[in-house]
């Protein structure tokens, strides 16, 4: 697929935009902190309803200088050719307030966007997915799950509200220190539906674990030019508390096998509640879940050791490149989407100029094939030959950022 149109309405540095697009790669080229990155942000934000910046929508609105009105909310349009037919989304962001959508002109929920424009970002920020905390890769596999089959963003949501309810439960069980017989029947009905989502989010992590598998180690293996062999696993709270053994790096039938144990969500569901039950003194004592998806992780190897703590920082690098183009490739070869045409487009924000060069070949390769690429350079010496293609200038000017075409 390939984003046609592009309209940005006071979004980040932009007061109006007005963009058209070609499939095949697309540069926008500026010095430091003109609006390229705002203007590919825009694009990722439709795509998933979050952005690969911050994690609160009130920065997405233009800031006005002072003395000038400020805007209430930043409108997102795009139209996206994929499959046969055309869709155009459009999005509302306003600060403070519930973001609104519409869908080919009719009113939607911005959930209903989901799975419509699919891209895959890749950019500095993501050496995060090697070396910070879990939360980081369960974000990662969420998105790629929702990716997937969109209706799972229902679930993601409804088993964060529950893991909060039951949090402040917890809580408040611990400061009265009573866990009397009505307390202890409230957390039963509490368990009984956090297991319930989170074997429904856990499931389908092992589901995309299982589909990227392959092409993490396709795509690390050209990266590094096979200097070492990567792999991924997903690990389990649920597993850890059965007393189950971590398996060795290497092991991977062992992998597989705990996978599949977690793949079907109704009996993960019964096994979640039997240790939440096992756990409730425990919880109560700490104030805090101790068993479901949110203690989950994805672990990352590269031979017979993790990637956190032992990596370099170009192996870290190579495998923060390698899960995304790993993604891409899953998403290209998932033939189920919407439209038919599962091909995400490929966002490059200001990574060609931090690769050596032997990584900088190995990403130009794969790009130069997808649809649509999307990338952001300081200069234009920072855009490897094999990606020329159309070339924009951005710049920030007296009514905001500019882009204007080579
Ligand atoms: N909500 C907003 N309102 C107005 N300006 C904003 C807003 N959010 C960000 N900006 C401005 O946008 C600029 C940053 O844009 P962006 O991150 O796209 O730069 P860039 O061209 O990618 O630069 P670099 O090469 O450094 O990555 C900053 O000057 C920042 O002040
Ligand atoms: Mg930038």
């Amino acid at each position: 697929m390939y984003v046609s149109d592009l309209a940005l309405d006071d979004f980040r540095s932009f007061q109006e935009l007005v963009l058209s697009l070609q499939p095949g790669p697309t540069a926008f080229i500026g010095p430091n902190g003109q609006g390229k990155t705002n203007l590919v942000e825009a694009v990722a934000y439709l795509s998933t309803l979050s952005s690969h910046r911050v994690g609160t929508d009130t920065a997405l609105v233009r800031r006005a200088p002072a003395g000038t009105p400020q805007p209430a909310g930043a409108v997102i349009r795009a139209k996206v050719v994929h499959g046969e037919r055309p869709s155009v989304l459009e999005l509302e962001v306003i600060a403070g307030r519930a973001n609104r959508a519409r869908l080919n002109r009719s009113a939607a929920r911005p959930r209903d966007l989901l799975g419509v424009l699919r891209t895959v970002v890749f950019a500095p920020e993501d050496l995060a997915l090697v070396r910070e905390e879990p939360g980081v890769r369960r974000r990662f596999l969420d998105d790629l799950a929702v990716t997937l089959r969109p209706a799972l963003a229902g679930v993601r949501a409804e088993h964060d509200k529950i893991l909060a309810q039951r949090a402040s439960l917890l809580k408040s069980a611990r400061a009265t220190r009573a866990s009397t017989a009505s307390m202890l029947s409230t957390l039963q009905v509490w368990d009984a539906q956090l297991a319930a989502a989170a074997a429904r989010l856990i499931s389908a992590r092992v589901d995309v674990v299982q589909r990227l598998r392959p092409w993490v180690a396709d795509c690390y293996g050209r990266v590094s030019q096979g200097r070492s062999a990567a792999r991924i696993a997903y690990r389990s709270s649920l597993l850890a508390h059965e007393g189950a053994a971590e398996p060795e790096p290497t092991a991977e039938a062992a992998f597989l096998e705990a996978e599949e144990s977690l793949a079907d969500s109704a009996a993960v569901a019964v096994r979640l509640e039997q240790a939440m039950g096992d756990l409730h003194a425990r919880e109560i004592d700490r104030g805090a879940n101790l068993v479901g998806a949110h203690r989950d992780d994805l672990s990352l190897f590269l031979d017979a050791l993790p990637a956190k703590g032992f990596a370099s920082h170009g192996e870290q690098w190579s495998l923060a490149l390698a899960l995304r183009l790993a993604s891409y490739e899953m998403l290209r070869h998932d033939v189920d989407a919407y439209g038919g045409d599962g091909e995400p487009v490929l966002i490059l924000d200001d990574v060609f100029a931090s690769l050596d060069e032997a990584r900088r070949r190995a990403l130009a390769g794969i790009a130069a094939d997808a649809q649509q690429v999307l990338l952001t350079a300081a200069v234009d010496d920072d855009v490897p030959a094999s990606l020329d293609g159309a070339r924009f200038h951005v710049a920030n000017g007296e009514t905001g950022s500019q882009v204007l075409h080579d």
